[in-house]
């Protein structure tokens, strides 16, 4: 039999003798047969190095909003590219960009540039604590706010060590962070609001700011409980605690303006990236004018030889620009698309007794595969989706997927761009069904 993934194996063999891994970022490791190589992309369609063509509802881990190499944006960066690539300096661009967020964002009043969202997060708490002259962050179990030392505390703790239910663990997933780092998080169960209540109440007087996901797409797209989102402004406003809203994929993906348009709150400041850039490396941090008074007065340091890039901000106003010409068809279309891939991978599911349960607002979502004898329902918390995910099965049905050239992300997520269109969705889950077909029978006799 001809192996499908030939010529990305050559190259991945190859890349491990000039980089470390293989790969550039530990989580494409990940991906089963093998990491792929790839040649070019075209709107909702990716081409790997092996002639395989994919419909693509990875898009760059949720960059590509607008899909792949859409038309326009290489011109926009290409006359840019012909001006000067850099200048570590100022340029109009950035005003223009800027003003664009103001008009998009509810809670853009001020913004600062930088090249990825793991970035703006360190500099969101550092503000935060600087701001409030408190030491301490609440961020949510399981969430995903970056590779940075601060970013990971309290991303994907092991079952055996994550503490009772009232009092989650603050661990690393990383060896090599610096310890006291860990001190200065306290970590509470996404979606109960009594909880987070609870957990505020212990460290009354010590907590600087709440960063949450307002949709956690990362673990399993859990959008938030009745409440949770209301509790939590409640919650900074009283105890004069800074509520940073991590808008990285979830900003002008649900709405223009990001979860707290469609959501309805304002937060203090917000993380931008992804989607932001469409692809390149750029990312934002935006807030109101008084929780930024701290970078306009010097006195909270914030810098980046390539803060500003002029490439980045090229295609950062054509994707704005994009957002902003789509008006209030969007998020309704990739919405409306995603929850149609939703109801047939679910049929599928039925017709072969497979236990697969996709749940997010469409535009993302996440393919929940239930263990035996799991119990039914939205999975609306992290030790929840630990229990109840059953990811081997769910990596098994992944790679058959994508031997019909269906690309969802290894952990179970999956994206809508702009670019796809209901043709995309039918023929996706015509390919899909003999993947659920090949998956229902391989896995029973396994
Ligand atoms: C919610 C969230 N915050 C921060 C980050 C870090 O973004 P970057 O990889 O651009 O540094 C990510 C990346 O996936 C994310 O999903």
């Amino acid at each position: 039999m001809t192996d499908r993934y030939a010529n990305s194996r050559r190259l991945f063999e190859r890349a491990t003798l000039s980089i470390a891994a293989g790969v550039n970022s530990g989580i494409r490791k990940m991906e089963q047969p093998v990491p792929l190589y790839f040649q070019r992309g075209d709107g909702s369609r990716v081409w790997d190095v092996d002639g395989n063509e994919y419909i693509d509802f990875q898009i760059g881990q949720g960059a590509l909003l607008y899909g792949h190499a859409p038309a326009g944006m290489a011109e926009a960066i290409g006359a840019q590219a012909k001006l000067g690539t850099h200048w570590a300096a100022q340029c109009e661009l950035e005003i223009e960009v800027a003003e664009r967020l103001q008009k998009l964002m509810p809670g853009a009043e001020l913004v600062r540039f930088n090249n990825s969202a793991t970035e703006v997060v360190l500099s969101a708490l550092r503000l935060a604590r600087a701001h409030t002259g408190k030491p301490l962050i609440l961020k949510f179990e399981g969430a995903y706010h970056g590779w940075a030392d601060e970013g990971l505390v309290g991303f994907a703790p092991p079952p055996d060590k994550w503490g009772d239910d009232e009092n989650p663990t603050h661990l690393h997933p990383s060896q090599g962070v610096i310890p006291e780092v860990l001190d200065t998080f306290v970590v509470a169960r996404w979606n109960d609001p009594d909880h987070l209540r609870r957990q505020v109440a212990r460290h009354s007087g010590q907590i600087a700011a709440i960063i949450f996901e307002p949709v956690m797409c990362n673990t399993c797209c859990m959008e938030p409980a009745a409440g949770m989102i209301e509790t939590i402004r409640e919650l900074c406003d009283r105890e004069g605690m800074l509520m940073i809203a991590d808008e990285t994929i979830t900003g002008f993906r649900f709405a223009p303006g990001g979860a707290q348009e469609a959501l309805g709150f304002v937060p203090d400041l917000t993380i931008l990236g992804k989607a932001i850039g469409g692809g390149v490396p750029f990312a934002a941090l935006v807030g109101k004018k008084s929780a930024m008074q701290k970078i306009i007065d010097g006195t909270v340091v914030h810098a980046g030889t390539l803060n500003g890039n002029p490439l980045c901000l090229a295609a950062s106003k054509w994707c704005l620009d994009h957002v902003i010409s789509l008006g209030a068809s969007h998020p309704v279309t990739a919405n409306t698309l995603g929850r149609q891939l939703m109801t047939g991978l679910r049929a599928l599911a039925d017709q072969h007794n497979i236990p697969l349960r996709p749940q997010g607002p469409g535009a993302a979502f996440h393919a929940v595969m239930l263990k035996p004898g799991a119990t039914e329902g939205p999975v609306t918390e992290y030790r929840d989706y630990v229990r109840r995910q059953d990811a081997p099965r769910w990596a098994h049905l992944r790679r058959c997927l994508l031997e019909q050239g269906v690309r969802a992300i290894e952990r179970g997520l999956w994206f809508i761009s702009l670019a796809h269109r209901e043709a995309d969705i039918l023929e996706a889950l015509e390919k899909a069904a003999p993947a659920f077909a090949l998956h229902a029978a391989e896995w029973k006799s396994a």
